[in-house]
């Protein structure tokens, strides 16, 4: 998926690829696209505070693209009618992203929905709920998609692509990190867990437990932290010119469900393993009370792996899934030969002492203030018991 179109400005001042063929549009089609732009950008009222997208302009026999106009972008949703799909690594095809083009910017966006309803409480949160620390450096650009309050139920928003997923800029950079862009991601996730969220009604009603009942607020989650739900853009440090990852937070279309209780292989905490081997039924896996209980713990002991990882150099390279650099954790994974977790429900024998015995050696080796800080932070999140452990909000790192 690497897509670094050149670009060129025509003369209405929108930005096109310089190969109109990299986003499948004709120079014939460019042009009605342009006067629907142009016309849409001039009834465009004065600027609101909220920076909300102002309308979307329908597809047409004459237009057949949808157009999203706002005062800062002017998006061409692409892949209906041609555009470039995305594929995981096992070569299938992800449905819920598509690309879109910004013509003010001159850059590619993605299309999100949540697969969970009425999300968008959630979501708003974190664009416009306050910052904390470096939080606002932490999150891709979303924009919400302005055909969503006429489309009922379902979240949809804009969010800009980044240029590479965690661990294809480790592949092609490899662990080049700034300790002030990790501790932008940390403060990513320390900003939804400084939220009490009261779960949508919508949501409420699928799912089971207290939790469902109105007035309730538990801590809003992430709720599936991994490698590749963390995205990179090249950041330019003015005082040294080198460049380091700018650590992003994505997969935001689950944030807070209560509905689902899921993980990325190796990345669950030891009371989710413990969680799924008592209540194997689809059914009693979709429970509210745990999640709205121990969802944003989860996320802290996921952050710990990640976190941890990365300070060493970036997930464990005898696995071609991206797992936690830590060998307390993978001797507890039973790996096929191609490298995928096949179980995991060793993680619910780990001790303690054995993670501990493991941090405090690499804790009296590190190399700064601010890293031996952020391994402390690891070793708080890698607390076993979950009511021991605390949320990116109880327990963070803060250095400016
Ligand atoms: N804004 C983005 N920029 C670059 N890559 C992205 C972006 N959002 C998602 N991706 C890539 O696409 C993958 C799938 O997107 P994601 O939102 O996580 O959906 P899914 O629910 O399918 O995991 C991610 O793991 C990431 O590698
Ligand atoms: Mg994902």
């Amino acid at each position: 998926m690497s897509i670094t179109a050149g670009v060129e400005r025509s003369s209405n001042g929108l930005i096109w690829p310089t190969n109109l063929g990299d986003i499948k549009i004709s120079v014939d089609e460019r042009t009605i696209l342009e006067k629907k732009i142009v016309s849409s950008k001039e009834k465009l009222s004065p600027r609101t505070a909220s920076n909300e997208p102002m309308f979307y302009v329908p597809k047409s026999p004459l237009c057949p693209r949808r157009l999203d106009i706002g005062h800062d972008h002017a998006f061409v949703v692409l892949n209906r009618h041609g555009g470039m799909p995305m594929f995981d690594k096992t070569g299938a095809q992800q449905k819920s992203i598509k690309f879109v083009w910004d013509c003010i910017s001159g850059s590619f966006w993605l299309k999100k929905r949540g697969r969970r309803d009425k999300q968008d409480d959630a979501l708003r949160y974190v664009r416009y709920g306050l910052a904390v620390g470096r939080s606002e450096s932490g999150f891709p650009r979303i924009v919400n998609d302005s055909c969503s309050a006429s489309s009922k139920g379902k979240s949809r928003y804009f969010e800009k692509k980044a240029s590479h997923s965690l661990p294809e800029w480790l592949k092609e950079f490899g662990p080049n990190f700034d300790v002030g862009d990790i501790i932008g991601l940390v403060d990513a996730l320390r900003k939804i867990h400084a939220a009490r969220y009261e779960p949508a009604k919508f949501c409420s009603m699928f799912v089971k437990g207290s939790y469902s009942s109105f007035g309730t607020t538990h801590t809003l989650f992430h709720g599936d932290i991994s490698p590749n739900n963390i995205i990179c853009e090249a950041r330019k440090d003015e005082k040294t010119g080198k460049t380091f990852p700018r650590l992003m937070l994505t997969d935001l279309s689950n944030i807070g469900d209560l509905s689902k209780l899921m993980w990325t292989p190796g990345w669950a905490s030891p009371e989710c393993i413990q969680f799924a081997k008592t209540h194997t039924k689809y059914q009693e896996m979709c429970t509210s009370d745990f999640l709205a209980k121990y969802g944003a713990v989860k996320d802290a002991w996921a952050m710990g792996l990640i976190l941890g990882s990365l300070l060493r150099g970036g997930f464990h390279p005898q696995y071609e899934d991206h797992l936690p650099r830590f060998s307390f954790i993978t001797s507890k994974l039973t790996i096929d030969d191609s490298g995928r977790v096949v179980d995991e429900r060793g993680l619910a024998d780990i001790t303690q002492e054995e993670i501990d015995r493991k941090i405090d050696v690499l804790i009296a080796e590190a190399s700064s203030d601010g890293v031996k800080a952020l391994w402390n932070c690891v070793k708080k999140y890698l607390t076993i018991d979950p009511e021991g452990r605390p949320t990116m909000a109880e327990y963070s790192i803060s250095m400016s």
